[in-house]
């Protein structure tokens, strides 16, 4: 089962669990997806997708699924992902991704299956003292968004404690960025984005006029802001090799999902002009509070762990991006 299949990242999983011949059954209540993602998913793949509308607070539901597929593992994306309205809203946020996420769990204990990816974040570890960021540093969300993946951290570490029969993957992304190769299915937010590269993108595309480069005094290396991009593809494959890995060794594993190489946003900003011809016009506005000057990733435990590293390029990312929001400039919806 994937919970938010529909999603950004979830597609993507969708598509790299087909290709290994998993069978998938999503649950997504659409609450920022679209159902025309299913038809995409089967374009791309050439397979059908159980799909239900539903939503992961709903305990019952996802218990009833999870017996009527015979649902052998839960990778659950499900959850609200915006920092600055999880400011504004934290109930909300506690409720969708901590609250949602002990239902699935709740869910799956009064069935048979034990085994669970989790989507966390890099964020769980707040301004690094130091890079790159280590599995083996604290704790220190900075927002409730973050606080929300760090809860739900905690609780799986003593899930598995209190129950060695489970087997959990907490997967910590950086920046995922990028679509599939066929432009079929990418990132596609819903008003102002809150991303660089999707910004970038409808930039490219026209559907804004330039982009706000939030600080130009960082300590860094042109003085723009250092994150640690990912291509949604590499991330999608971390995900088969993560369950791979927990159906073979079990145990609870968390574990980085990134390059471990920093881009900065002048750097991407030029990749992007390469790789798509467009001139990407910018202006240099405020920083925004709460964000981090720069932080990447080690992602040499992934590595040592579930075989999987990122393979995809900045240039792989850019290239695909543009693929998908040219042949899609206003995403999912019809133009
Ligand atoms: N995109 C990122 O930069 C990023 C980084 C780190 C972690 N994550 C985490 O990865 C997960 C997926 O992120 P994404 O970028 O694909 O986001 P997304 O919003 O595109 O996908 C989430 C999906 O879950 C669905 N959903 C939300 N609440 C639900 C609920 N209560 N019940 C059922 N479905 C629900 C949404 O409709 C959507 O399809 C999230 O948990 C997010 O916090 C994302």
């Amino acid at each position: 089962m994937v919970t938010g299949g529909l999603g950004y990242i979830g597609s993507h999983t969708c598509v790299a669990l087909a290709s290994q011949g998993y069978r998938v059954v999503i649950l997504d209540n659409l609450n920022n997806s679209h159902r025309a993602v299913l038809d995409r998913l089967e374009r791309i793949t050439g397979q059908s997708f159980q799909f239900v509308e539903g939503d992961v607070l709903d305990q019952a539901l996802v218990a009833s699924l999870l017996e009527e597929f015979d649902i052998t593992a839960v990778i659950h994306f499900a959850g609200l992902k915006a920092v600055g309205e999880s400011v504004a809203n934290p109930l909300k946020y506690y409720r969708c991704n901590v609250e949602g996420s002990l239902s699935v769990l709740r869910a799956m204990q009064t069935g048979k299956c034990r085994t669970f990816v989790f989507s966390s974040s890099a964020t769980v570890y707040g301004e690094p003292a130091e890079n790159p960021m280590r599995e083996t540093f604290p704790f220190n969300p900075q927002n409730p968004y973050g606080d929300t993946k760090a809860a739900v951290e905690v609780a799986l570490k003593r899930l598995i404690e209190a129950d060695p029969e489970w087997n959990i993957a907490a997967l910590r992304y950086f920046n995922p960025v990028g679509a599939h190769e066929s432009g079929l299915i990418g990132e596609d937010p819903q008003g102002i984005p809150n991303n660089l590269m999707p910004y970038v993108a409808q930039v490219a595309v026209g559907r804004r006029d330039e982009l706000a480069v939030f600080g130009d005094d960082y300590p860094t290396r042109d003085g723009t802001g250092i994150r640690d991009y990912i291509h949604v593809m590499d991330l999608a494959e971390g995900h088969v090799a993560a369950l791979e890995y927990l159906t073979t060794e079990g145990g609870y594993l968390p574990v980085n999902l990134g390059t471990g190489q920093g881009v900065s946003v002048l750097e991407m900003v030029t990749a992007f002009e390469q790789a798509s011809g467009q001139t990407i016009p910018y202006r240099v506005a405020p920083r925004r509070p709460g964000d981090i000057a720069q932080y990447w990733s080690d992602a040499s435990l992934a590595a040592k762990t579930i075989g999987w590293r990122a393979i995809r390029s900045v240039d792989d990312m850019c290239r695909d991006t543009w693929r998908w929001q040219s042949s899609n400039p206003q995403g999912f919806k019809e133009p």
